[in-house]
């Protein structure tokens, strides 16, 4: 049998390279999917008081959320996105919602209001692998209508972050709907970018979204994991 070509053993080595690098940031994602609460690396951001509004905040995978605060996630879900959905060609469809908004993967920031101790905003979010990388994925970010615009949103995306970027993962990433000019405005106030991963509208297809990201900026290289 003939020797390799030199094209063939770079590769043969890029793809072991890949693949080394794969298995480290799944390693990273577990770790991160591992703990207890993300949110306890940060006591002073468990709190929010700013503009006549008084919060706390939690964090906790779905299962471990009170049934109740589960139903009313599913309803603001509803009431803030189900006829912005209807805009376009992705639709609403409240089952397929839940069942996304319900798997095990599925983290939430949760802020109470001090006052009443009611709900008042949510982030469904994960650690996940994306595009072979380790990523925050911000699947939701929903503020009740009568406290938008007091800067809470803000204020959660930066503790998303946070949590992000303690846990080593390369960047937090998101879909936005084009039409959804405020939650754009919003992303685009917070300094996120067009992510790499976003398709490009052509001839044959056009998309009614978008994918931004925020890269960390202390990302270190884990080591690699051999398989
Ligand atoms: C989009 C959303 C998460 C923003 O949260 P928020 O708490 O209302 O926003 P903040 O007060 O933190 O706003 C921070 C900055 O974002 C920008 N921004 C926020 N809402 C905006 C709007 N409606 N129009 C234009 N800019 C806006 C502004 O620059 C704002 O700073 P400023 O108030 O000092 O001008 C919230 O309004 C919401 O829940 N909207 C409905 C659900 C939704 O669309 N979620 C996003 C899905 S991808």
């Amino acid at each position: 049998m003939g020797r390799k070509s030199v094209k063939s053993q770079i590769k043969q080595q890029r793809m072991k390279e890949e693949k080394k690098q794969l298995a480290a940031s799944t390693a990273a994602v577990k770790k991160a999917n591992a703990l207890e609460d993300p949110l306890a690396d940060f006591p002073v951001f468990n709190s929010y008081n700013k503009n006549g509004l008084v919060v706390r905040l939690i964090c906790a995978r779905v299962k471990d959320l009170m049934p109740e605060v589960v139903q009313w996630i599913l309803d603001l879900m509803k009431r803030n996105m189900e006829s912005v959905y209807n805009q376009c060609e992705w639709g609403w469809n409240g089952e397929k919602k839940e069942e996304e908004m319900t798997e095990d993967a599925a983290w939430y920031l949760v802020a109470f209001s001090s006052e009443g101790n009611q709900p008042v905003a949510f982030s469904h979010f994960r650690f996940d692998i994306d595009f072979g990388f380790e990523v925050l994925y911000v699947y939701e970010l929903q503020i009740e209508p009568e406290h938008q615009r007091k800067g809470l949103g803000k204020f959660m995306a930066q503790v998303l972050e946070l949590m992000a970027f303690k846990n080593n993962m390369r960047k937090v990433v998101l879909t936005v709907l084009k039409h959804n000019k405020a939650a754009l405005d919003f992303y685009h106030s917070l300094k996120y970018v067009i992510d790499e991963t976003c398709p490009e509208d052509n001839f044959e297809e056009q998309f009614c979204y978008l994918i931004l990201s925020k890269t960390n900026k202390n990302f270190k290289p884990p080591a690699a994991v051999e398989k």
